[in-house]
């Protein structure tokens, strides 16, 4: 079932009508370029994470006569991907777990939200899926006998996560790239921003969200080299762009995640799914006066014995949950806001010191690094931690082979609603969804790429009329007032009344940039920014069409659930 909203959405968003003249605001994540040198490519993948990067190694070795384009804005490995910790979730040991234990406990996290037919193919396809990365070069932490050391995190009824230390992102990123520099046929762009998707619209034709076969001919981006913006013509057009938690004030994502993909697909009248379901990891550690990406302490930390305590030092989780300091993330994280409620303070505080110091420092080395270099020695004292935006659960809503409502663009990973996690993902199972669907993507791509031809007659990007931008703190003074909305009045917990001022609130910054957009020449900031305002629309919107609380979305005025389990769609 889902509920399909067509009524009230903004749809006077529009792609893009202008150029790029200079560099105009220098940054760190656009500092430096690449040559592009093609203008026409049989797969374009947009984004070098893992779904993004999984998906060009198996065209690139199906095909070793066509062409594979990655695009990154940043560098090749500044992605979520590189940042994940805990490890990925598999069933890998008939002895002590089962495909139905790893469904069932996808499925209670989700909350009655999630595609059960799309969970099974998540969880069986899963271990070729792991097998692979494994022979690409990935290693995963073994004990003494060789065998694969299993963590567990909230919501898993057996020891199932697979990791490299605390740094599993960081080695599976790693494996990727290099075994994308193996493939003569795939070429990697960094520091070229995506702008927008084209479509029939940029050839002249009305397209609404009820235009059928809207088709993707490829993508305007911003060229850093030339400051101009090109065109880039596709067969096959993959978004795998990640998360959006710099939306929020505080987030464990990296600079990168601004909704990209999303935004973009939107703009094209691409369906949207699910936004409101905004995941919030409970332990980020806090740093007071921190902007943007709080450093994770893993969920696995916990798994292996750590306890939250609030301010009396109660080890307050046993009077929310039964499982306690293991309960599913959206449980953990609205005892955490209600603890910090309660007492006024900031953060509460993650107690390690029960865990054998050698076994925490091994599977760990990171974070035990990480608190040291702030003053916090793991063994002896409480670390200071707040929840922070962590994922999206929702996205761009997919068919089971990842292909979108536009017609040869695919969506993959973070960026994609393909049913799997419902309204709550369950912890580790994001690096495995990644990889089974761009799996599932370059299987039905596969089919179609002999069929699909360049559409030739496209127009280059027009900036008639635009002029340089005079003032930076425009873009960066909205940026902040964006963070201080989306955290205020749609984080953890939420009303009516808070949805209602967010929106007007963001109705005001929607138009001021829409303004800017129009009259300026664009630069990666004023782009990232007016993706990230629709990204907060979307999860604005979402939230207010479900009168009810269920999984990640709480609000107080809607305390139960509805009968009937609905999808968003947009
Ligand atoms: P990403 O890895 O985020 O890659 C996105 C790519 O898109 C980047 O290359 C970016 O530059 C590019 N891009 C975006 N927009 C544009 C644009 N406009 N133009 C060009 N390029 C663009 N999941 C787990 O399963 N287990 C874990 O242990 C785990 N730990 C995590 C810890 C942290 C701190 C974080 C932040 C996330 C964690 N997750 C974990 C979630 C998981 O890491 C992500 O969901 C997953 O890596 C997303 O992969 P992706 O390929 O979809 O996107
Ligand atoms: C963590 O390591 O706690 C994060 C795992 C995840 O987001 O899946």
């Amino acid at each position: 079932f889902f509920f399909q909203a067509e009524d009230g959405i903004r749809d006077d968003l529009v792609t893009g009508v202008q150029t790029c003249a200079l560099p105009i605001f220098p940054t760190r994540a656009f500092s430096s370029f690449t040559f592009l040198i093609m203008q026409q490519t049989d797969f374009l993948v947009i984004g070098s994470g893992i779904a993004g990067l999984s998906f060009a190694i198996k065209c690139a070795e199906e095909f070793p006569d066509r062409k594979i384009l990655v695009i990154t804005k940043a560098t090749a490995d500044e992605t979520n991907t590189k940042y994940a910790q805990g490890g990925i979730a598999v069933v890998s040991d008939p002895e002590t777990d089962s495909f139905e234990k790893h469904v069932d406990d996808t499925l209670i996290a989700g909350d009655g939200l999630c595609n059960e037919a799309i969970v099974r193919k998540l969880v069986e396809e899963g271990p070729a899926r792991v097998e692979e990365i494994i022979e690409w070069g990935a290693r995963f932490d073994k004990d003494d006998q060789g065998t694969y050391k299993k963590g567990k995190e909230g919501g898993h009824s057996a020891h199932r996560i697979l990791h490299h230390k605390d740094v599993t992102g960081q080695e599976m990123e790693r494996a990727l790239l290099q075994a994308v520099a193996s493939f003569s046929n795939i070429q990697l762009i960094k520091h070229c921003f995506v702008v927008d998707l084209i479509t029939q619209h940029h050839r002249g034709f009305l397209i609404t969200k009820s235009t059928p076969d809207i088709i993707c001919y490829g993508v305007y981006v911003l060229n850093r080299e030339t400051n101009t913006i090109d065109k880039i013509l596709s067969r096959v057009t993959v978004l795998a762009t990640g998360g959006v938690g710099q939306v929020y004030r505080a987030t464990t994502n990296p600079v990168i995640a601004t909704g990209d993909g999303v935004a973009m697909a939107y703009r094209a009248k691409g369906r949207i799914e699910n936004m409101e379901f905004i995941q919030f990891h409970p332990t980020a550690l806090y740093e007071p006066g921190l902007r943007g990406q709080a450093f994770l302490i893993t969920e696995a930390v916990r798994g292996e014995g750590a306890k939250l305590r609030n301010h009396q030092g109660d080890d307050f989780m046993r009077h929310y949950d039964t499982r306690k300091d293991l309960a599913p993330r959206d449980i953990v994280a609205r005892a955490i806001d209600s603890e910090m409620k309660k007492s006024g303070t900031e953060h509460v505080w993650l107690d390690c010191r029960s865990i054998d110091q050698k076994r925490f420092r091994e599977h760990f080395p990171n974070i035990y690094e990480k608190c040291l270099s702030i003053g916090v020695n793991i063994h002896q004292q409480l670390i200071p931690v707040a929840p922070a935006a962590h994922y999206s659960c929702g996205g761009i809503k997919t068919n089971e082979w990842g292909a979108t409502s536009i017609v040869n663009l695919y969506a993959c990973g973070e960026c994609a609603s393909t049913g799997v996690h419902g309204a709550n993902r369950l912890a580790s199972n994001s690096l495995l969804e990644a990889m089974v669907f761009a799996h599932r993507c370059f299987v039905d791509a596969k089919s179609k790429i002999a069929h699909i031809d360049f559409q030739l007659d496209i127009p280059d990007w027009n900036a008639k009329g635009t002029t340089e931008p005079r003032e930076m703190i425009l873009i960066t003074q909205s940026l902040k007032e964006l963070q201080q909305i989306m955290s205020d009045y749609v984080g953890i917990v939420r009303n009516d009344i808070r949805l209602q001022r967010a929106s007007r609130r963001l109705d005001l910054l929607f138009e001021e940039t829409e303004q800017l957009y129009q009259s300026t020449t664009v630069s990666p900031q004023l782009l990232e920014l007016r993706n990230m305002i629709t990204i907060g629309y979307l999860i604005v919107k979402c939230a207010s069409f479900r009168k009810e609380s269920r999984g990640l979305h709480y609000n107080t005025d809607y305390a139960t659930k509805q009968p009937m389990a609905q999808n968003i769609v947009l």
